[in-house]
């Protein structure tokens, strides 16, 4: 049976075994995946040994996702953008491709949700890995502007450089006045239950308010949002869904459907 695998340290709260195992089921493919705890210092002996052991592929997660880009023989267009893999396939004659399907898996998230990204303007929160893998996606998707800001502005302005002039970098008390449509929270402020100090008025036009983290309840952000009168709040599980949909598309040429297996997750969850 071919072999599939997440890679993270830590990785016992992952959710990718359950997802691919349920997209498997769907398309009727005959494949394992587990997770794997890789030492923190020994994540490409780690990734070698389940190689050598039958491994066909792999998810990369935290904090390997730049170990990974590092290790691939070759990478997509859009890991070099973000900088990092998530995740690793093999081609006919053995070579090691790294690509990144986080930035897809947000805009096929956004698109599932309604919101059309031609002509739109975003203000997108955070400048760290998960904030670098998803701007080229999001202006390959037809979006106007990305308003990039970070609470260490040097960080945001790192990321523009990247870019093109429709990706405006600035801090927190920076952030221009304009109506933004969809605000998008990569910070992971999540984590210890904050979110990042914003004034509450760029929100007031807002029709969805996303944050890419996810917990049992909503998100500091999500409910901080809708106070200000964000119209819909919505968190990242589907994003997690979407992404590795595209990695299984990739190892097994199938599209899995996404909305079965989001139902499930969000169960576990509750
Ligand atoms: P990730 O790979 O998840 O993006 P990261 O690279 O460590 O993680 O980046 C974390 C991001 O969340 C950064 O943009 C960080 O802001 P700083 O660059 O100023 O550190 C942001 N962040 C974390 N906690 C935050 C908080 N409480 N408020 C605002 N931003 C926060």
């Amino acid at each position: 049976m071919d072999r599939y695998a997440v890679f993270g340290n830590p990785i016992g709260q992952s959710k990718s075994p359950f997802i691919h195992t349920q997209f498997a089921e769907q398309c009727q493919q005959q494949l394992s995946y587990e997770a794997i705890l890789a030492p923190v210092d020994a994540f490409a002996d780690s990734w070698q040994t389940f190689v050598a052991q039958g491994g066909c592929g792999a998810n990369v997660t935290a904090p390997f996702k730049q170990q990974a880009y590092q290790l691939a023989d070759s990478v997509s267009e859009r890991a070099k953008l973000a900088g990092a893999v998530n995740t690793f396939y093999f081609d006919e004659s053995g070579k090691l491709h790294g690509d990144n399907t986080d930035g897809i898996g947000l805009v096929n998230d956004l698109q599932r949700l309604g919101i059309n990204l031609n002509a739109c303007r975003i203000l997108l929160l955070g400048a760290g890995g998960a904030s670098r893998g998803v701007v080229g996606p999001l202006l390959d998707a037809g979006v106007s502007q990305v308003v990039l800001a970070n609470r260490t502005p040097e960080k945001a302005h790192s990321i523009a450089a990247s870019f093109d002039s429709r990706v405006l970098a600035c801090g927190f008390a920076q952030i221009p006045h304009q109506p933004y449509p969809l605000v998008i929270n990569a910070t992971s402020s999540g984590l210890s239950h904050q979110r990042p100090d914003i004034a509450g008025e760029h929100l007031q036009h807002t029709e969805l308010a996303y944050d890419m983290s996810y917990a049992a309840q909503p998100t500091a952000f999500m409910s901080w949002s809708k106070q200000q009168g964000a119209k819909q709040q919505v968190d990242g599980l589907g994003m997690l869904v979407a992404q590795a949909a595209e990695a299984f598309y990739i190892w097994r040429g199938k599209k899995p459907d996404i909305a079965p297996v989001l139902t499930r997750l969000k169960q576990q969850l509750a």
